[in-house]
């Protein structure tokens, strides 16, 4: 059986069921998510590999070969027709084309379940996905209940990444709207135990770790790879629950009456679905989304041990982030671009600007220097990598706004995560394509001589299609320095 079937039997069934991973019906065999080429704009569906299984990751692998692919749609498998698309403008704006959120990247979160290779939905600041028309979920004070297995290691403190019910308009309309499960250490409103992250449940104008608005000392902060988290709300009662998504029961983080502040008993759901954002279109946020689920109705705690022993016999783990010619940490490497105009050009940097630059084994010790990189294990994810700067020790080459810079290691998780890329074979065959962890939908480009982290097709200049797939595609050669 899958978790729906689970929560079919509880009598609480699934009015939306979302899985870019697998089938969360034992019967279910239509797509789970659909992807999109930049080479083409051309779109597919990705569906199990049978019937209740684990997504066809390789027809993603064949469809997306030698471009970049996003996910447009994650399809509702309950038959509700709740799927989630491109959020488009709240009271916050998107950063994408007509103020919509961006899109994610179709494999910026590899894993295996039972040892097949499948994709979530990673989010970085600025993704979000929402349906505004949702049918059939929870609205007023009508019980649900949530539930989502996510990256327990990629999270921030910015609003909101949220998993479930809000507002159909975008806007903040009030305490009570929203009812979604929220992960991450923003502290802002509720806290847990430690310093995070935590689930927390977003009521709107606050996410909420128990009965107390503020601390509830009853909530850990989470420390799995794989967290399975549970939300539930009925009449003036809700609770927390979460664990191990790879292994062990959920616990109880909170069970009792709704938070000590007004406007949350009753509530006033609405009914729309967010995955990555807040009510409001707060996309700051960001986090990784394998599978989650809306239901109809309370469901009981044995209902949702019975759903957390079927995720842990899906068996998630970690899939290789990185593929193409190897990097040895350690090494000094120079990186050589491979657009036609620019055969002889590598990565160098110009003082705190990173360009490229005509560069031989007759060069200047100095500019040999400066395109010469240590590799070393990624800041902010050890299967990645970060680049040193040979001639100045503890400087990174990471993106602000998109621009390469190199940047002293100040120790923040901001700069770690900046300065952390995975290598994948390059986009036009030749070499590798280096894209950044964080935003895995950007990759060092060089557009004018200048290195930017690029998407293939954004909204700013250098993420121009036109020769993308060349412009991404990098030589690794021993260093000149
Ligand atoms: O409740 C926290 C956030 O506050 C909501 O997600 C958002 O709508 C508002 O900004």
């Amino acid at each position: 059986a899958g978790p729906c079937d689970i929560y079919s039997s509880g009598g609480t069934p699934c009015v939306a069921a979302h899985g870019t991973t697998r089938a969360l019906y034992n019967s279910y065999a239509g797509p789970l998510y659909q992807v999109k080429r930049g080479s083409d704009g051309a779109t597919n569906d990705i569906a199990p590999l049978h019937a209740g299984g684990v997504a066809n990751a390789a027809h993603q692998d064949t469809f997306c070969a030698g471009t970049t692919c996003l996910i447009t749609i994650i399809y509702d498998q309950s038959g509700h027709g709740n799927h989630l698309s491109q959020a488009s403008p709240g009271y916050f704006i998107g950063p994408d084309s007509h103020g919509y959120d961006n899109l994610a990247s179709a494999i910026g979160a590899p894993v295996t379940l039972n040892g097949e290779k499948a994709y979530g939905v990673f989010i970085s600041p600025g993704t979000g996905y929402r349906n505004n028309a949702a049918k059939d979920t929870a609205t007023g004070d009508e019980a649900e209940g949530l539930y989502a297995v996510f990256d327990g290691t990629h999270y921030n403190n910015r609003c909101c990444f949220d998993y479930g019910n809000a507002e159909v308009s975008g806007n903040d309309t009030g305490n009570g709207h929203m009812e979604a499960i929220y992960f991450g250490d923003l502290t802002a409103y509720g806290t847990g135990a430690g310093s995070g992250p935590w689930i927390m449940a977003d009521l709107e104008n606050g996410l909420f770790s128990g009965f107390n608005a503020k601390n509830n000392a009853g909530d850990p902060s989470i420390i799995y790879r794989f967290v399975s988290a549970a939300v539930k709300g009925g009449a003036n009662k809700w609770a927390i629950r979460g664990g191990n998504a790879a292994s062990g029961p959920l616990s109880t983080f909170y069970n009792g009456t709704r938070p000590n502040a007004r406007g949350y008993n009753p509530m006033s759901k609405e009914g729309a679905i967010i995955l990555g954002i807040g009510g409001d279109n707060s996309h700051g946020s960001q986090g990784t989304f394998y599978e989650g689920v809306m239901t109809s109705g309370y469901p009981s705690d044995e209902t949702e041990n019975a759903v957390q022993a079927n995720i842990v016999a899906a068996k998630y783990t970690i899939a290789p982030l990185t593929g193409g010619p190897e990097l040895t940490v350690g090494s000094s490497i120079s990186l050589r671009a491979t657009t036609a105009c620019c055969t002889t050009r590598y990565v160098t940097h110009t003082g705190s600007t990173v360009n490229t630059q005509v560069v031989s084994s007759s060069s200047p010790g100095a500019l040999k220097k400066q395109a010469s990189w240590i590799v070393r294990t990624g800041l902010a994810n050890s299967e990645c990598f970060s680049f040193e700067s040979v001639d100045t020790p503890s400087s990174f080459l990471i993106h602000d706004n998109f621009v390469f810079v190199l940047r002293s290691n100040d120790g923040t998780k901001a700069l770690h995560e900046a300065a952390t890329f995975c290598p994948q074979p390059g986009l036009n065959g030749k070499g590798n394509s280096i894209r950044s962890w964080s935003y895995p939908t950007r990759y060092f480009r060089h557009y004018n001589n200048v290195l930017y982290a690029a998407s293939n097709g954004g909204v700013h200049k250098f993420d121009n299609p036109a020769s993308f797939n060349d412009d991404v595609s990098w030589v690794v050669s021993a260093g000149f320095a």
